[in-house]
């Protein structure tokens, strides 16, 4: 396989990690609220608009991401080779996906505190173990095909 093609997967795993602590970092007092009550009206309508403005950012990423993965599985044929293991990637895939989107239609009234801390909670360990596993065995499989 292409050297390319999997350095690119290498690298939009690190974008991934970024879009994510962009996202994190919305709210500097993220790790001692639970939720936006005390912040100024004002300060709570930016984060608002910043917490949709990523949040989106990043499910877009993550699908296009998604998207370039299941081409390389299959141009490489790994979907014949390894069926079962790329069935079980798309599928976290897809479920990442659907859970992203009902976090999505929520947002546009949630507190952006809550939703954050949602996030932070369910994406970033979700997101590690994703590469770690499955992730890492797709760049081992396309490293010798
Ligand atoms: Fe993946
Ligand atoms: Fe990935």
């Amino acid at each position: 396989m292409e050297r390319n093609a999997i350095d690119e997967v290498a690298l939009e795993h690190e974008s991934l990690r970024r879009h994510m602590s962009n996202l994190l970092s919305i709210c500097d007092a993220l790790g001692t609220r639970s939720n936006c009550t005390g912040c100024p009206r004002d300060r709570v309508c930016r984060c608002i608009d910043a917490t949709n403005t990523a949040t989106e950012e990043l499910f877009t990423f993550m699908v296009n991401h998604f998207g370039r993965e299941e081409r390389l599985m299959k141009d490489a044929g790994l979907v014949y080779r390894f069926h079962d293991e790329c069935e079980l990637h798309m599928q976290d895939h897809g479920d990442m996906s659907e859970a992203m989107l009902k976090v999505l239609v929520k947002i546009p009234d949630a507190d952006p505190v809550v939703h954050l801390r949602h996030l932070s909670s369910c994406l970033s360990s979700w997101l590690d173990q994703h590469i770690c596993s499955h992730d890492n065995t797709l760049l081992h499989q396309l490293q010798n095909a």
